[in-house]
């Protein structure tokens, strides 16, 4: 079976759509272990409610970025991690750590991969540059990682209308429960049943 390693910063509820779609049946894997780089992440709760692994690792202690993705490329490998899901996880991670799971990490966006993408743009802020935007239709996009912050193959994407009177935080309500959470326990189930496969930066799945 699938073993799978989190990281998370935040409140966690792309990992709780993953852990509930384990629990389901709909996705033949296990999560081994959730690691936060903030102490206090929600999400290490959910982790520990399911019994999940659940570790704080801290950049601050590290010392360095490299030591501190050093620390972690130790901790998934010796959970036996063969697939990193980022969570909401609110810090580029670099080549060093991409490297030691090529094609083996993926994450989730809140926006329509290439929009409001890249350095600087996570949590509400994507949604903040939209509305400024006045786009009509934003949504949500699960790529795999690459050295680059949000630059790496797309696996899914989908679409979610805009409303003239929406807030930041209206919209990233929507964009989670309309896209977020049901593509991203869909690209981990493809995943899990060997049905993605990378061809020159693209995605293509292998089952129709
Ligand atoms: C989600 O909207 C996720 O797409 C976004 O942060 C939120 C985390 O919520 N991630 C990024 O912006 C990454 N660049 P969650 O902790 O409840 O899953």
């Amino acid at each position: 079976m699938l073993k799978i390693g989190a990281l998370v910063s935040g409140g966690g509820t792309n990992l709780q759509a993953i852990i509930d779609n384990i629990e389901n049946g709909s996705i033949n894997a296990e999560i081994v272990t959730v690691v936060s780089n903030k102490s206090k992440a929600y999400a290490l709760e959910r982790a520990e409610k399911h019994g999940i692994d659940a570790v704080f690792i801290s950049k601050k202690e590290a010392g360095s970025q490299e030591n501190y993705e050093d620390k972690l490329i130790e901790h998934f490998k010796s959970k036996g991690a063969e697939l990193i899901l980022m969570a909401g996880f609110m810090s580029i991670l670099s080549e060093r750590f991409v490297n030691a799971f090529e094609n083996r990490i993926m994450n989730i966006h809140p926006a329509l991969i290439p929009s409001f993408c890249g350095e600087g743009y996570y949590g509400l802020k994507v949604h903040e540059e939209a509305l400024k935007k006045g786009v009509k239709v934003t949504g949500a996009t699960v790529h795999f990682v690459t050295k680059e912050a949000d630059a790496g193959p797309i696996i899914i994407q989908k679409a979610v209308e805009v409303k003239d009177d929406d807030t930041a935080e209206v919209l990233q309500k929507r964009v989670m429960e309309e896209a977020e959470w049901v593509i991203y326990p869909e690209a981990v189930r493809l995943f899990a049943e060997n049905k993605l496969k990378i061809e020159n930066n693209i995605v293509r799945r292998i089952d129709r």
